[in-house]
């Protein structure tokens, strides 16, 4: 299979591109690969919205920037901010000409959010249930490009390079390029080669990595790890998001339900299991202080306090404010036996967003040639060492847009190469495999993985520990890879394999940075050091 544009994912940053190049190549053919549905993604689960400068009589972009590098603590790169910031409201306009619906005041303006660590009320919303309109709205724009072909239950492999046509790849291979990619089409059950002159990652995050998480099963952080298998570059993945109110359920496994932020924006208390509002020990901002702050104050209560869970008290907001900004959440909540309007709401920390990622540039470009990254697994250097709230749906369309231009620009150019360089490219290799005799030894080495991630290397850290974590990773590494070589492979295994590589590179990364900052918070080196850097591997 030959196509000119290949995009791997189909969230918000996989549809914006498509459309994108679709709209301006209406000549070229561009496929959208997704591994299960084609709406289930991280989008769909985002509830608070989505942040952009929309009031200028209140807000500005130089808040909305200085809001985010605060929240990234010293390790933003300011330049993108500057961009994302001030692109990003052309996009939210775009994704509105293609249909989105965001909540608005009775005169027609927006109704504005706000959530931690913003100074002004900047989140558009469609009600709690954001990430779902948007991608309805980009599914449904999607259907009206006869250029783009959707294909879904089709799980990406890996990355053809060089290495596949037998040539020595290594890190410091200066010229490494992308033909295209191995898929396993779970429709066919059959290994394909699908070659493409440029290929956009956009496979999100790797919420799946920990325990409890509010991410969907599909966030395995494939794209990081197949890059990183490519000899591409990685950055900053010590910094993981943990969302300070995922509910608390009890012999729930999987994904966790989020409480958004934006139950906080709008007047949401954090109360310890004694009633005491805690937050105001931690910081002045209290509940509203940016998400790194907020997680570990509620991890200390737990620990401190002996309790698996505090509390969200909103039991004064009226139930129309409920009803009409929140249905979702007192849907959900009435589900398990909890009257928001009259109970607290059982809330933990979550794995939730992974800050770094695969380094791109200011164009969405990878170490890779012809391959380009967005959405939450490029690290384009907007989150620093944390992640201003509902700044991510709006960094994908802004580098999805930039990828887009400038993928267009080359090809229009002719630089880019024909998809057919990659003709001398084998066919996927499953000599001596065999079917999976047992799948416990995949299922229990992934929940090992997921315990020692959230036990060693969750929101407070330390030498010991990821050194542990480390030891336990590298005997899950060599299991896992010999199972690789002898079995047939499956989502489950591949999934398992990824997962054991984003673990790893989060561990590496986290052992290289000697100070706390931003998400990564170790006892060990408590204070920030003065050479501030990306870790990059
Ligand atoms: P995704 O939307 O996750 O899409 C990934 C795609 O890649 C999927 O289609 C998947 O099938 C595909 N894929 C992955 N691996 C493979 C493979 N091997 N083969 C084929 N396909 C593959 N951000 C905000 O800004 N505001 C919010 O309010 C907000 N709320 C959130 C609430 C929740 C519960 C969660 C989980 C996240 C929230 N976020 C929010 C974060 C935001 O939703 C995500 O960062 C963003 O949607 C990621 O978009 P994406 O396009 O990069 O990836
Ligand atoms: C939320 O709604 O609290 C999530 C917002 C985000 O992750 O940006």
């Amino acid at each position: 299979m030959q196509t000119d544009f290949l995009v791997i994912g189909s969230g918000i940053a996989g549809l914006t591109y498509a459309l994108k190049v679709a709209q301006d190549c209406p000549d070229k053919k561009v496929m959208v690969l997704t591994k299960t549905q084609s709406d289930e993604t991280n989008t769909k689960y985002a509830q608070g919205g989505i942040a952009g400068v929309m009031d200028f009589d209140k807000d500005s972009f130089d808040k909305h920037i200085e809001d985010t590098l605060v929240a990234g603590d010293g390790l933003c790169n300011r330049h993108t901010v500057e961009i994302v910031v001030k692109e990003g409201v052309e996009r939210i306009q775009e994704i509105i000409d293609w249909g989105a619906q965001f909540d608005k005041e009775p005169d027609g303006d927006f109704k504005l959010g706000k959530e931690g660590g913003h100074s002004a009320f900047r989140i558009l919303h469609h009600k709690d249930i954001t990430g779902q309109e948007m991608e309805r709205a980009l599914l449904e724009a999607l259907k009206k490009r006869p250029n783009i072909e959707l294909v879904s239950h089709c799980f990406v492999l890996d990355i053809i390079t060089q290495h596949h046509l037998g040539y020595l790849v290594t890190k410091s291979t200066p010229d490494i390029e992308c033909y295209g990619v191995y898929v396993l089409n779970l429709q066919t059950n059959k290994i394909e080669k699908i070659l493409s002159s440029i290929t956009l990652l956009a496979t999100g995050g790797n919420g799946q990595v920990y325990r409890t998480t509010t991410n969907p099963a599909i966030a395995t952080g494939d794209g990081v790890a197949m890059v990183y298998r490519a000899k591409g570059r990685i950055e900053n993945m010590e910094f993981i998001q943990f969302h300070p109110t995922a509910l608390y359920e009890p012999g729930v496994r999987g994904q966790s339900f989020l409480i958004t932020e934006a139950v906080r924006g709008d007047g949401g208390i954090l109360r310890n299991h004694t009633g005491e509002a805690f937050m105001q020990r931690y910081d002045e901002r209290k509940d509203l202080a940016p998400r790194d702050i907020v997680a570990r104050a509620i991890d200390n209560e737990m620990k401190v306090n002996g309790t698996e869970h505090v509390f969200l008290d909103c039991r004064h907001f009226s139930k129309e404010k409920v009803t009409e900004h929140f249905p979702n959440i007192y849907d959900k909540c009435l589900g398990i036996g909890i009257d928001i309007t009259k109970d607290m709401i059982p809330v933990a920390p979550a794995a939730h967003y992974s800050c770094g990622g695969i380094k791109t540039d200011e164009w969405g470009r990878t170490s890779i040639n012809n391959l380009y990254a967005a959405g939450e697994c490029a690290s384009t250097g907007l989150h620093g060492a944390n992640r201003l709230a509902s700044n991510s749906l709006l960094e994908a369309m802004v580098f999805a847009h930039r990828a887009y231009i400038d993928a267009v620009a080359t090809i229009k150019a002719g630089q880019f190469p024909p998809s057919n360089k990659g003709a001398g490219i084998p066919a996927w290799k499953a000599d001596g495999t065999n079917a999976p005799k047992e799948m416990i030894l995949i299922t229990q080495s992934v929940k090992e993985m997921k315990l020692l991630m959230s036990d060693y290397v969750g929101i407070v850290r330390n030498n010991e520990r990821l050194h542990r974590a480390m030891k336990r990773l590298d005997l899950l590494y060599t299991e896992t890879e010999e199972l690789y070589k002898k079995t047939i492979v499956s989502p489950q295994l591949c999934e398992l394999r990824n997962m054991i590589t984003v673990a790893y590179l989060i561990v590496k990364c986290a052992e290289f940075r000697h100070e706390s900052r931003g998400l990564h918070f170790n006892t060990d080196y408590p204070g920030k050091s003065s050479m501030v850097q990306n870790i990059v591997l």
